[in-house]
């Protein structure tokens, strides 16, 4: 597979991993009343916040859906739906921020703020699959080896601190935590019973 994919794939584990791990803690608060732990929360949305929608998701509209309406129309209609996800994406991390507030400072506003992030998670797996089912394997078929050059290149300076060759201490270690937090399979935490 070409690197630039396997980075976009990469990036979308992590942030799968960041979004399993906030529901995760959700549930936890929902199913055995567990203490809400409010920093964790907000990094994890700091996190979505500063990498992918800051650098993901405009490096594939700036270079992936770009590039491929050039080369074909056969994903256009898929490419249109991403890119407004996308657009509104900023929005909707904005409305779960809020949901995350009004449940800090009340603890009724709890069921809201679960369905918020349900709809949130639920939204971006959407999203990442329509990207890895629809979109990468006709990007595979039309794109040229100069295409993937570029491709590659943008993807491969973007560092994605959860993926591994970032620098920043803070959400390494955030990852660090989540890992920790998430019961096996998923994490390396202690199997539930
Ligand atoms: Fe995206
Ligand atoms: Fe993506």
């Amino acid at each position: 597979m070409q690197r630039g994919l396997t980075i976009i794939k990469d990036e979308h584990r992590a942030l799968a991993a960041v979004l399993r791990g906030f529901q995760y803690l959700v549930q936890q608060i929902g199913n055995s009343g567990k203490a809400p732990d409010f920093p964790l929360m907000k990094s994890m949305l700091t996190y979505i916040e500063t990498f992918p929608d800051k650098l993901h998701h405009p490096k594939e509209d700036e270079y992936l859906y770009r590039i491929m309406r050039e080369r074909t129309s056969e994903v256009d209609a898929t490419l249109d739906l991403l890119e407004e996800e996308h657009r509104q994406e900023p929005e909707w991390l904005g409305r779960l921020r809020t949901s995350l507030e009004l449940y800090e400072r009340d603890a009724g506003a709890f069921d809201g703020f679960a369905d918020a992030v349900e709809f949130y998670v639920a939204s971006h797996f959407s999203h990442m699959n329509k990207e890895e089912d629809v979109v990468m394997p006709v990007a595979e078929k039309v794109l040229t080896a100069e295409d993937w050059q570029t491709i590659d290149a943008a993807f491969g300076s973007n560092q994605d601190p959860l993926v591994g060759t970032g620098t920043q201490k803070e959400f390494r270690e955030l990852f660090r935590r989540i890992v920790n937090l998430m019961p096996a399979p998923m994490g390396l935490g202690p199997e539930q019973q």
